[in-house]
């Protein structure tokens, strides 16, 4: 079962995920792969069509990424995208200048000829622009299509080779009908037929898991994220009982996490599945430790070696499923930036397993495609729309020492913040929610008793991917409501107080 698949050359632009995300919701596949994949690699990848991304280079720059003119003579429809277009141009022989004055944010722009790529789309509308060089002349045989009074060549093509060229950035919500000029590229000058949909993906996934697991071991490590979720519930539908998945439970979660993993996913499906209950082990080996570089260290090996020790329990297996999705696949590709804070998640756990094979269902999907296949799989919305969580868990919430005592406090306090933002119909805005006990403890006054308790702040952030964040502005009643209730309901808190800050200069998480 090939699908049909669009190319997407990345050359350096912050959007080039977002414009393969935009492309499969379009029921279209695609892939990203970097801008030097030569002709003979396109050619057996055998696109049916190819998208240039933006960048942040001039295409005059020494060091700029150009690409070899027999790409643009393969017969394959192109689409360049802002550096894609003005790279097109400068390759065939067009010309490409430093405008006057570049150009960012929302501009009106007008169609002044028909193409495939205007159909629906109205004559003027705003699109969203972020250069500084443009063409200011098309190759010979290409006309151009479009223009805003100061860019002159802000759509163009040769609708007989099927190569366009757009100076915005049609992948941004801020351009009105971007998103209905890809979709023209897409189907109108690629023919494509919209054969990616999640309920073709389950079908086909658990067909060749199937196939190839055949009637063999599975492994799976469950950490009631998202991913681990989708990817044990697509391999348990494909090989039912044969797979065997392990949730180490390190004491950590939220309130009614542990349980609802227990619930859903052994009671409901029928899982094989083993909670290690290691809540008491984890607290022993955090006692007296405050920094958080050093919280996260021990959390992670100690994560590892109660997970070997279910292992080893079982014995050797033929396969290990792992969440890997599609964003982590591109980034193990680049170049690794400073550590901010060591990341703990599954990576260390195929050196202590006896396996012969990794199965990584999820490789090629970006995250809310993942989320479709849980819900396509019928997983609840709590496992499906869970907010990132970090692998830490709340022990990176609790500033200082991890005890039994402010665990409860925290899970309580952010058991009601949860409540109520999702009582005031704002889940789905925020990124991430959650409650911190900051180290500090302050003077309060409850029923004529002078009180000295825990500082609880709460965190909300609004975000696309988490590399960037600003606090989201929770009205001020709801507020008032979260403080009220969990100063009156969770012991030990006497003082609410709302975090401000965005990333940078802060991060997400307190530690
Ligand atoms: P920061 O705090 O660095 O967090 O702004 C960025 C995102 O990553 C999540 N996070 C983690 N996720 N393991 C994870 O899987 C971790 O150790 C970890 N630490 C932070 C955080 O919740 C946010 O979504």
């Amino acid at each position: 079962m090939q699908h049909q698949r669009v190319l997407v050359l990345d050359f350096g632009g912050q959007y080039n995920q977002l414009i393969a995300r935009r492309a499969r919701d379009l029921g279209v596949y695609c892939d990203l792969k970097p801008c030097d994949m030569t002709v003979g690699e396109i050619r057996a990848y055998d696109p049916i069509g190819i998208i240039f991304t933006g960048g942040p280079n001039s295409v005059y720059d020494p060091a700029a990424p150009h690409i070899d003119r027999a790409v643009l003579g393969l017969g394959i429809p192109v689409l360049g995208i802002c550096y894609g277009s003005q790279l097109i141009a400068y390759t065939l022989g067009g010309k490409v200048e430093h405008a006057a004055m570049s150009e960012y944010g929302k501009r009106e722009f007008s169609f002044l000829k028909e193409s495939p790529l205007s159909e629906g789309i109205p004559q003027t509308s705003v699109c969203w622009m972020s250069h500084t060089d443009h063409v200011t002349e098309v190759p010979d045989g290409f006309a151009v299509l479009a223009s805003t009074p100061t860019c002159p060549v802000t759509v163009y093509g040769n609708a007989e080779k099927a190569i366009y060229g757009v100076q915005f950035h049609p992948e941004v919500v801020h351009s009105e009908y971007g998103n209905k000029l890809l979709e023209n590229f897409l189907y109108r000058v690629c023919g494509a037929k919209g054969d990616w949909t999640m309920g073709g993906f389950v079908a086909e996934q658990v067909a060749l898991l199937k196939e190839k697991i055949g009637d063999k071991k599975v492994l799976c490590a469950m950490s009631g994220g998202v991913d681990s979720a989708v990817a044990a519930t697509l391999v348990h539908r494909a090989v039912g009982s044969q797979l065997t998945c392990v949730f180490v439970d390190h004491g950590l979660l939220r309130k009614g996490e542990s349980e609802e993993v227990m619930s859903v996913f052994k009671d409901g499906l029928g899982m094989n599945l083993i909670r290690a209950d290691a809540g008491e082990r984890f607290l022993k080996k955090l006692e007296g430790v405050c920094e958080p570089e050093e919280k996260r260290k021990i959390i992670g090996a100690e994560f590892i070696k109660v997970f070997e020790i279910e292992a080893k329990k079982i014995g050797a297996v033929d396969f290990l499923v792992q969440g890997t999705i599609y964003p982590d696949v591109i980034e193990s590709g680049k170049d690794k930036s400073a550590v901010i804070k060591s990341h703990h998640n599954v990576g260390g756990l195929p050196s202590v397993v006896d396996f012969k094979e990794i199965v990584e269902p999820l490789r090629d999907l970006f995250k809310d495609e993942v989320r479709r296949v849980g819900a396509e799989l019928g997983l609840p919305d709590s496992v499906v729309q869970r907010q990132p969580f970090p692998g830490p868990g709340l022990a990176i919430r609790i500033m200082g020492e991890v005890t039994r005592e402010k665990l409860e406090t925290l899970r309580d306090a952010d058991y009601i913040f949860r409540e109520e933002v999702a009582k005031a119909g704002l889940a789905g805005k925020i990124w991430q929610y959650f409650a911190v006990i900051t180290n500090s403890k302050t003077v309060g006054v409850q029923g004529d008793f002078r009180t000295y308790e825990n500082v609880i702040a709460l965190r909300a952030v609004t975000s696309v991917d988490a590399m960037t964040a600003d606090w989201a502005r929770i009205p001020y009643d709801v507020l008032e409501r979260i403080s009220n209730r969990i100063t009156n309901e969770v012991p030990h808190a006497n003082r609410i107080v709302y975090d401000i800050t965005s990333k940078p200069p802060a991060t997400i998480e307190w530690e």
